[in-house]
């Protein structure tokens, strides 16, 4: 199953890298709406379960942890839409479109198979952080960017101990 997350995301990857591959910001920000879904999504599962009697310390902690990521990247997607990342009608369209998909994709995995969601996820904010560190290449006074591509190392390692906490109960 991981082999198949690993195929998926990196053509999608590959896709939009090529697309955008000379637009840094229309490809950030058309990624940054992308990857905040899935916390969205861990939240609206986690909510559900909850709500049926399917809650612990864990997912308590876990309710946490998502809604913070949900917010810090909703900061990073306003700071791409200060930079005119979403200037663009056919990048708002093509965002807005993929992450419709992409939201009930990730809710219905992590409904079935919360590790499997962790480890798309993962690859996501690795990808993510890959991203921002070759910008910073050509970029390195870019504080901001810096900034954001410590929160998506930050991510890696939350959803890592995510995935342990789970594995573990
Ligand atoms: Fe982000
Ligand atoms: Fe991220």
């Amino acid at each position: 199953m991981k082999n198949l997350n690993s195929f998926i995301l990196n053509n999608t990857v590959k896709i939009l890298d090529f697309v955008y591959s000379d637009r840094h910001l229309q490809r950030f920000w058309v990624l940054e709406v992308i990857a905040r879904s899935p916390y969205f999504a861990f939240l609206s599962v986690l909510h559900f379960k909850e709500s049926l009697g399917l809650k612990n310390d864990i997912t308590m902690f876990l309710m946490k942890e998502h809604f913070y990521q949900a917010i810090n990247e909703t900061e990073h997607l306003k700071e791409m839409e200060k930079r005119g990342g979403d200037k663009f009608w056919i990048d708002r369209f093509l965002a807005r479109h993929l992450v419709l998909v992409y939201y009930w994709i990730m809710v219905f995995y992590y409904f079935c198979s919360p590790r499997n969601a962790y480890d798309v996820n993962i690859k996501i904010e690795e990808h993510a952080f890959n991203t921002y560190t070759k910008y910073l290449k050509d970029h390195p006074e870019d504080q901001k960017i810096k900034e954001i591509a410590q929160d998506e190392l930050n991510h890696v390692e939350e959803l890592n101990e995510a995935l342990a906490m789970i594995t573990q109960s």
